[in-house]
């Protein structure tokens, strides 16, 4: 052995001692000094490009509000564009979970995604933050230990508006959404309590997700009659439908209606006048006056060249909120995973939306308010007005029993 490599070999033998005699205590501390990695799953291309934004945006902002360190661990967000596929949405998946080890996973928007991912994400133990993907199931009978969901489950900003609608529109309507799963969501949830109310679906349809021409579809909305077309689009599809809707000039005898995501200020500027009047059932808008909202519009606007907080935003706001509150928690430790699932559960906040706290039951959001409104011009421009509001929304979450 040469002087070189026998200093080499005793220094290396030195340090392995100092570790050994440190314990392997320290070694896990010291492992733990790294990043917290943090996989983001969301579309950045195609219909709901827009809806990718706003959630990274948001959490963009509140994790520069923490100087991308939470108990004392640098955060990185590795973000993958799920291209709106399901196949390409399971592989980035997997990629996340198998190549880059993240410690928390997050996203994504689509229904189907989120279904095509639950598998691998329960079966490796992944924590999952859903940041969007409603689809009921994951509340029920598909729910899971490791996954909560901070947006919504699609049955609560439609459930409460089926009542509300036969109250206070029309007694017969015409439901269109687009052909997956959350779009049959909505309408199911929505019947749920239209029906009961005395009122009557006169006809549905689902034209596929991404359709430009919405023609057809307007043609036997006007054929059928109806006073009130409840429905569910969102991001291009949302511009679309909205804007056709009152190209076809059935703006002056038809009230539409919808789930929220129809005239979010994602889209709203793209609909223009052609907007106004509609009436959607939503958790948020940014006109709600509590002092945590009005922060966060103002810091949001700043960072992002004047454009408007949408729910979607407030969504990936209060997915950095879980994810900040509960590291604090554990002081870091991301390797004890039960104790990490144990924090998420407890954490509650004041979010833009109101009081945040997920259901131990189904590891959902509860809604603090399902807000009605009407979109005005208000405030200098076009505005989601609450009008009505439904306290306290909860998914029915039967059959969950968050198996381990
Ligand atoms: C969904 O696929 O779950 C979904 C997509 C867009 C929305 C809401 C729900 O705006």
């Amino acid at each position: 052995m040469n002087q070189l490599t026998r200093r080499k070999f005793l220094a290396g033998a030195s340090m392995g001692a100092a570790a050994a005699a440190a314990g392997p205590w320290v070694l896990k501390a010291r492992a733990q000094g790294g990043p917290i990695k943090i996989g983001v799953v969301l579309p950045y291309t195609g219909v709901y490009a827009v809806l990718g934004e706003s959630i990274t945006q948001a959490m963009e902002l509140a994790f520069a509000r923490e100087n991308w360190t939470v108990a004392g661990r640098k955060i990185e967000m590795i973000k993958e564009d799920d291209e709106m596929k399901p196949p390409v949405g399971i592989r980035k998946t997997e990629k996340l979970i198998d190549s880059d080890k993240v410690d928390i996973l997050t996203g994504p928007v689509h229904s189907g995604i989120l279904m095509g991912m639950r598998d691998k994400v329960h079966n490796s133990k992944t924590i999952l933050i859903v940041s969007n993907a409603g689809a009921d199931a994951i509340s029920r009978e598909r729910c899971s230990k490791w996954i909560f969901r901070t947006s919504f489950s699609n049955w609560q900003p439609n459930q409460p508006m089926g009542g509300w609608v036969a109250k206070n529109v029309s007694k017969e309507a015409f439901l269109v959404a687009p052909n997956y799963q959350a779009g049959k969501d909505m309408m199911e949830a929505f019947k749920e309590t239209y029906l009961p109310a005395g009122g009557k679906v006169v006809a549905e349809d689902y034209p596929k997700l991404g359709e430009t021409d919405y023609a057809p579809y307007l043609t036997k909305i006007r054929q059928s009659g109806v006073k009130a077309v409840y429905c569910f689009f969102s991001g291009t599809d949302a511009v679309n439908f909205v804007k056709q809707f009152d190209q076809f000039g059935l703006k002056q005898g038809v009230k539409l209606c919808g789930a929220g995501f129809l005239t979010e200020p994602d889209v709203l500027p793209a609909q223009g006048k052609s907007a106004l009047g509609v009436i959607t059932g939503h958790f948020y808008t940014p006109l709600l006056e509590n002092p945590t909202n009005q922060k966060f519009v103002k810091d949001f606007r700043e960072k992002n060249v004047g454009k408007m907080p949408d729910g979607f935003a407030c969504q990936g706001y209060d997915t950095a909120e879980v994810i900040i509150r509960a590291l604090k928690a554990v002081n870091g430790n991301t390797q004890d995973k039960d104790k990490l699932v144990a924090a998420i559960a407890k954490v509650e906040f004041d979010s833009p939306r109101g009081r945040f706290r997920f259901d131990p039951k189904t590891h959902n959001v509860i809604q603090p308010f399902i807000y009605v409104r009407e979109v005005r011009e208000v405030y200098g421009g076009l505005n989601n007005v609450p009008i009505d509001k439904i306290a306290d929304v909860r998914d029915p979450g039967t059959g969950c029993t968050l198996p381990a």
